[in-house]
C-alpha cells in the first residue's frame, strides 16, 4: 500500500503540483478548533477481511445511499463513512460489534452523505472529517496524502475533486472507498454547483486509475450492477473510464 501514492500524477488538471509525498508517515491532519494532531442485517455486507478489520458496507435512506463502517477488530474503534440517515439502525450495528466511533468520515459534503452527521456525533462524540474544502462543521479537516488511524487501520486520503471539490476517496486495507468520484458502472455527476469535468478526469485517471487493479470499489451509491466492484474490472466494463483526453472527457460529460 505504501507505494501506491508513488505512481500519482505530479500535475493538477489546473497545472498545480499534487502532493507525492508517500502518505504512510505522514500525518499531519489539521483540526480546525484547536491545536494540530496526529494524526450489510437487510442489504449489508460484512467482509472480514486482513489486518482484524470490520467491514460493513450498509443501504441507508431512499437513494441507494452506502455508508460504510470501518473497524479495528482488535480496539473495538471504528470509523463510520457517510452517515446518511436511520441512526437508529446504523447505531444497532456500531453496538452489536462493540464498537466505539472515532470519527465521521465524509467523502463529500452533499447533504445525502451528511445528512446523520450530527445525530451520530450526538450519540457517540465521534469527531467529524471532510476535506479542507467542505462546507459543513468538522472538527478535522483532511487533505490529498493524509492519514487517519483507527485502532491499527490506516485510512488513506485521497483527494479526487469533480463532481464536488472536497471529493475523497478513501483507501483501507485494499479496499477504495469512493463516494459519487466512481460508482460501479459509471461515475459521479459534474452538472451540480461546484462540478467540474476537467477536475474529475484527472480524479478519474490521473488517481483512481494509477491504483492496483486489485483494489476494491466500494461507492456511495448503490447504482450499480452490484454493489462493489474492483478497479480492474471499472477500468474493463466501465463506460466512463474509456480512455479519453481531458477535452474529450469534458465534452462527453456535457453530454445529455
Ligand atoms: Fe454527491
Amino acid at each position: 500500500m505504501s507505494s501506491l501514492f508513488n505512481n500519482f500524477s505530479t500535475r493538477s488538471p489546473c497545472g498545480g503540483k499534487w502532493d507525492t509525498t508517500p502518505s504512510p508517515n505522514r500525518q499531519n491532519i489539521r483540526q480546525d478548533w484547536g491545536e494540530v494532531v496526529q494524526a450489510r442485517v437487510k442489504n449489508d455486507v460484512r467482509i472480514k477481511a486482513p489486518q482484524t478489520m470490520i467491514f460493513r458496507q450498509i443501504k441507508l435512506g431512499t437513494m441507494e445511499n452506502f455508508c460504510y463502517v470501518l473497524g479495528d477488530e482488535d480496539s473495538r474503534e471504528a470509523a463510520i463513512v457517510d452517515p446518511h440517515g436511520e441512526i437508529d439502525r446504523l447505531e444497532g450495528i456500531i453496538k452489536r460489534d462493540g464498537l466505539t466511533v472515532k470519527y465521521i468520515i465524509n467523502t463529500h459534503t452533499h447533504w445525502d452523505h451528511v445528512a446523520g452527521n450530527d445525530e451520530l456525533r450526538g450519540r457517540t462524540g465521534a469527531e467529524v472529517v471532510t476535506h479542507r474544502l467542505g462546507r459543513i462543521p468538522r472538527s478535522l479537516s483532511v487533505e490529498h496524502g493524509d492519514v487517519l488511524s483507527v485502532g491499527s487501520l490506516t485510512i488513506e486520503v485521497l483527494h479526487t475533486p469533480g463532481h464536488s471539490p472536497d471529493g475523497i476517496c478513501l483507501l483501507v486495507n485494499g479496499k477504495l472507498l469512493t463516494g459519487d468520484t466512481l460508482f460501479v458502472g459509471e461515475c459521479g455527476r459534474t452538472d451540480l454547483p461546484g462540478g467540474n469535468a476537467e477536475q474529475l478526469h484527472n480524479s478519474l485517471f490521473e488517481v483512481i486509475c494509477r491504483l492496483d487493479d486489485d483494489i476494491e470499489v466500494y461507492p456511495g451509491h448503490d447504482y450499480g450492477t452490484t454493489p462493489f466492484s474492483t478497479l480492474g474490472h471499472e477500468k474493463r466494463h466501465n463506460y466512463t473510464l474509456e480512455p479519453r483526453t481531458r477535452e474529450e472527457f469534458v465534452r462527453f460529460m456535457s453530454e445529455p
